[in-house]
């Protein structure tokens, strides 16, 4: 997938920069072209004149031929590239990436790039391991970079732990997959529900719940990632999708939530309802602050909220897809089953609370897919990026 494709290939000043040379290969081998660009320390660690001889192309490093005079245009650079790849990235260049001080050429030429940006940090542990860093690669993932997480093993300082470049073959793989993956579903729409409700009991509480969100984000940002055009209509929640594509519509009931859904779901290919909605709503919201009384407590009368998933599923037209989630802490599979012939779904995501990992707030989850004709797929613990990514390949193979 990488033939004639454009890579610009930063390479900062660690002692992994020996592996970019391979790496440099791979991208070479499968039929790309690539444009190292060096920052100044970079230059420490693995001679330009290898990876000029590698690439076939000078390496660029500084803003200027100091002898001729000729500008490096970090605009020129970052327009001709398909992707760029830092690897490996410091800490210190990905702190200037995330708070933009372009004070070297891989630096301006990041700022310019407008392809998708892979970043495979390389440190000691301490230095991966400290917030500083921490915020840093937040940031960079909030700005849409893919990071490629270091792998655990013996460092240069030879201390173990979590701080090494990820392998080159297995950076080349991820650039592989992405342009493998990214037109898979063009032309198709997605909308995807999620987060929490709120359901409003007077104008300063309401019943809510844990959810953050993060997995039908997630899977709003891989489907952008593949080339879907992506609405999320979101319960409120802190975060923001990392893909620039994505477009977000903000509500609050599980009412609003419906209306919403009701809105988008005619013109999508597909629906994947991952938001946890409130099953009951207060059923009438206080007019003002309910006091607290010295004498009975008040009683909130709940009334049922509208099962978005089965609203939609009894519109499905021919050829749309429609994908719940279940949450269940027991009979997991009979669960399961009966929700996804109940609402109508052709596929159900089944998260079991008795999965250490699984479920709310974490930055992982372990699912198991149950399709319309009695397929079981059962997943291993995984980011709930890698678990978007297996589940968007199931909506696919539907
Ligand atoms: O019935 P249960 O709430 O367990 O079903 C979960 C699935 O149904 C999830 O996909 C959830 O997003 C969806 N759902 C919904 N509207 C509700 C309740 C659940 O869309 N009121």
């Amino acid at each position: 997938m990488l033939k004639g494709k454009h890579i610009i290939l930063g390479i900062s000043g660690g002692i992994a920069a020996y592996k970019s040379a391979s790496l440099l290969r791979l991208f070479i081998k499968a039929g790309a072209e690539v444009q190292v660009v060096m920052t100044p320390s970079g230059k420490e660690f693995i001679t330009p004149v290898t990876l000029s001889a590698l690439s076939g192309k000078p390496v660029v490093s500084e803003f200027f031929t100091a002898n001729t005079g000729e500008w490096h245009s970090h605009v020129d650079l970052g327009l001709w590239a398909d992707a760029m790849v830092i690897a490996p990235a410091t800490a210190s260049t990905i702190a200037k990436m995330a708070n933009g001080v372009a004070d070297n050429m891989l630096i301006t030429t990041y700022l310019s790039a407008k392809a998708p940006v892979f970043v495979a940090p390389a440190m000691d542990l301490d230095m991966f391991a400290h917030p500083t860093t921490t915020r840093n690669l937040n940031l960079l993932r909030s700005y849409g970079n893919t990071i490629i997480e270091p792998a655990s093993g013996e460092l240069a300082s030879h201390l173990v732990g979590k701080g090494r470049m990820e392998e080159p073959e297995n950076i080349f793989k991820v650039l592989d997959d992405f342009f493998s993956r990214r037109d898979e579903l063009k032309g198709k729409n997605l909308l995807v529900t999620a987060g929490p409700t709120y359901e409003k009991i007077d104008p300063v509480r309401f019943i809510g719940n844990y959810s953050t969100g993060k997995m039908g984000y997630a899977i709003a940002d891989e489907a952008a990632s593949r080339g879907a055009e992506v609405v999320i209509v979101s319960g409120p929640v802190d975060i923001a999708p990392s893909h620039p594509s994505v477009k977000v519509v903000k509500v609050e009931s599980a009412r609003e939530m419906l209306a919403a859904c009701e809105e988008e779901f005619p013109s999508v290919d597909c629906a994947v309802m991952c938001a946890a909605v409130a099953d009951y709503a207060p059923a009438e919201c206080a007019e003002s602050k309910i006091k607290r009384e010295d004498s009975e407590p008040p009683v909130i009368h709940l009334v049922k909220n509208p099962d978005i998933a089965k609203a939609l599923g009894q519109k499905k037209r021919d050829g749309q897809k429609l994908i719940g989630f279940a949450l269940e802490t027991d009979h997991e599979f009979d669960n399961a089953m009966k929700k996804l012939r109940s609402k109508n779904l052709d596929m159900i995501v089944l998260n079991s609370l008795r999965d250490k990992g699984a479920g709310f707030g974490t930055d992982t989850n372990k699912i198991t897919i149950f399709t319309a004709d009695g397929k079981e797929t059962a997943f291993a613990l995984k980011s709930k990026r890698e678990v978007a990514a297996d589940i968007i390949d199931s909506i696919i193979n539907l």
